[in-house]
């Protein structure tokens, strides 16, 4: 842990238990429950070579494989986003605005039968978003996109392990592209989706620099960086959500630090938006903005 603390690693105690944890394959309830016992020559040269690759800056859950999200476990590797905490308001948004206005109930308890909805992730990543929702909601089709084959891979392991793949088509797409290729009559009804949920990149290329080095040298150059200012993504995926939804369905969207008055200004431009909100995370950051398709567009 010295060690840790002498490269400046955020959290050091929390990184070497969960490092001490992977190594010896045993959870932190056993670790201390166990003071007394030592470490094979083995165990120990695979906790100090890991020591030492997250002294060097690689994050822990690309050390592990693994990282928590919606209180289920997802593997991730070097070719997905680790989910972050706070993207779980954008599961929480969703799952609120689709029981208002698309009239779907969801009994987590119970699994009781909701109406079959229609959703799609864009930029599923290692697939958190999609899965999550795809646990909650027993009776949803869930279409995934990302660029990035590699990512797909890992989100297809994610929904097979959560034993939800069989509703989670995955494609590789520029955001919604391949939907919107697909002949206009054949997006009606059963074809649009009631909710479209993402969280794009949304980092400006020149704000590279004020990442910490964990996320700037190991987390996918594509899974953060937008274009110059950082809502180019926002732009694109608003329009296409537009063409794809249905009247009524329900844009949510993940918003990064200072992307929300832009934000706010694409739908504003775009007549079709009502019930537009914003949902602050647990540090009062602008996190979430959901917006309804109008059924009516003026
Ligand atoms: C910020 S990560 C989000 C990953 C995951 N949904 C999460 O919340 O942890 C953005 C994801 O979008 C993907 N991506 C980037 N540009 C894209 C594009 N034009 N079309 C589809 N996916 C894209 C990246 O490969 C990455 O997996």
């Amino acid at each position: 842990m010295a060690r840790l603390r002498e490269a400046s690693v955020p959290s050091p105690t929390l990184a070497a238990e969960l490092l001490l944890m992977h190594s010896l394959g045993h959870d932190r309830a056993w670790i201390y429950a166990h003071p007394e016992v030592v470490l094979t020559a083995a165990e120990a040269e695979t906790y100090f070579r890991l020591l030492e690759r997250r002294a060097a800056g690689e994050p822990t859950q690309y050390l592990t494989g693994k990282q928590e999200f919606w209180g289920l476990e997802f593997e991730v590797t070097p070719a997905v986003l680790i989910p972050r905490p706070e993207t779980e308001h954008v599961i929480e948004v969703a799952l609120e605005r689709l029981g208002e206005e698309r009239g779907i109930r969801i009994n987590m308890r119970t699994g009781a039968p909701t109406p079959r909805s229609r959703i799609a992730d864009v930029g599923t990543g290692s697939g958190c978003i999609a899965a999550a929702l795809a646990h909650e909601l027993p009776h949803a089709q869930i279409v995934a996109t990302d660029i990035s084959e590699d990512a797909l891979e890992v989100a297809r392991r994610n929904a097979a392990r959560h034993g939800v793949n069989e509703r989670i088509e995955f494609i590789r797409t520029d955001l919604l592209g391949e939907m919107l290729e697909r002949p206009r009559e054949s997006r009606r009804g059963e074809q649009l989706f009631d909710l479209i949920v993402s969280n794009p990149p949304y980092v400006a290329r020149n704000e590279a620099q004020d990442l910490p080095r964990e996320v700037r040298e190991h987390e996918p150059a594509a899974a953060l960086f937008a274009g110059p200012t950082g809502i180019e993504l926002y732009e694109r995926l608003i329009e296409q959500a537009a063409e794809l939804l249905a009247p009524g369905g329900i844009v949510v969207l993940e918003l990064g630090y200072n992307c929300a008055d832009g934000v706010r200004a694409i739908l504003s431009r775009q007549r079709v938006w009502v019930n537009v909100s914003v949902t602050n995370d647990l540090a009062g950051i602008p996190r979430v903005i959901a917006a309804e398709r109008a059924r009516d567009p003026k």
